[in-house]
């Protein structure tokens, strides 16, 4: 089985990446990657996955990349709301125009399974929680929107050309490879990074704000089965597990995991950040029975060891 992971060198992708190169049933596997903001060191001393550095915009790359593959992973994109603010049209070639040319690509290669990395911000400004999928989506940024995009792109290529896809809203993703500078859902990475160097933690507004934090390692299990089973769906799917933990719960976890309190620094609360987020999970346990999360406690230890080890 070969699969191609489309920004297999970025933060999920590389997670991702190490996870099938040791799954039993996968022989290939490729991270297709300009290296725009992933890196080939999230890959150094993994046996078993080869890079190839090209843009998913680039349709001759993408035929040669994913010739013989069983499934095709679409996680490039450019990941940051600011970026997309500021540069809308330079976002919207690598988000939509990209999974245009990763689905043409997919067509002309025999059809291998693909599976879409959409996200939670989706959601936006509707209000409902938790966010099942049949909400009316509701994007506040030219990135959300891009997202919304993606997945209804890859939905209807399904639909029109008989592909087996499934598309993931992915919600807050955190653990190793994540750096603290991280323009999407990087607070887990801020925070470590903050309490390893002995600064304050920078909370922007009160710290109630809540989110669904899922660890990297989750997504990368339950990513994986989905290649080997070639799980397909005809709508989007939440991949979260349902928790809802507020940012001051968060450090509450992280002073547990480094066994001192830690000091806050409470800040303005950052425009357009919606106050609370959590998964519905019925349509992801349907498809994934009995597929469990690392626990919070347990991913923030990993990814405190991860920041230790980057440190020497
Ligand atoms: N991290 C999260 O919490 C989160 C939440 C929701 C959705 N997502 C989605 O998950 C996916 C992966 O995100 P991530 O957090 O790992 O981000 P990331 O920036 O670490 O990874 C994206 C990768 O795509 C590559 N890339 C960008 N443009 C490309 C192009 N034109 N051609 C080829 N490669 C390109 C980058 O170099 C990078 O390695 C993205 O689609 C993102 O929208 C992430």
């Amino acid at each position: 089985m070969r699969v191609v992971v489309t920004g297999g060198a970025g933060f999920i992708g590389a997670n991702l990446c190490r996870r099938l190169a040791g799954t039993g049933g996968i022989d290939e596997v490729v991270a297709y990657d300009n290296l725009s903001t992933g890196s080939k060191d999230n890959l150094a001393g993994v046996d078993g996955v080869d890079l190839v550095e090209a843009d998913i915009c680039d349709p001759r790359a993408l035929d040669k990349a994913f010739r013989g593959a069983s499934t095709v992973v679409h996680l490039a994109a450019r990941p940051s709301v600011p970026k997309s603010i500021a540069d809308p049209v330079a976002s919207h070639v690598a988000n939509v125009t990209g999974t245009l040319e990763v689905l043409e690509a997919v067509r002309r290669a025999g059809r291998p399974h693909v599976i879409a990395a959409s996200s939670s911000s989706v959601y936006g400004a509707n209000p409902t929680l938790p966010k099942h999928e049949a909400l009316k989506p509701s994007p506040l940024s030219p990135y959300a929107a891009m997202k919304l995009a993606t997945e209804t792109y890859a939905l209807a290529w399904g639909h029109s050309y008989a592909l087996d896809v499934l598309a993931f809203r992915f919600f807050n993703v955190f653990g190793p490879l994540q750096p603290a500078d991280h323009a999407y859902a990087a607070v887990v990475p801020a925070f470590v990074s903050a309490a390893l160097e002995g600064r304050p933690l920078p909370v922007h507004g009160s710290g109630e704000q809540t989110r669904d934090f899922t660890y990297v390692g989750s997504v990368a299990a339950v990513v994986t089965e989905a290649v080997l089973r070639r799980v397909s769906a005809s709508e989007p799917v939440n991949l979260a597990f349902g928790s809802r933990t507020s940012l001051l719960e968060l450090i509450a976890v992280l002073e547990e995991v480094l066994g001192r309190p830690l000091e806050r620094q409470h800040g303005d609360a950052r425009p357009g950040d919606v106050c609370d987020s959590q998964a519905e999970v019925s349509r992801l346990h349907a498809l994934f029975p009995g597929v469990e999360p690392v626990p919070l406690v347990e991913g923030v230890r990993a990814t405190v060891d991860w920041f230790l080890d980057q440190q020497g």
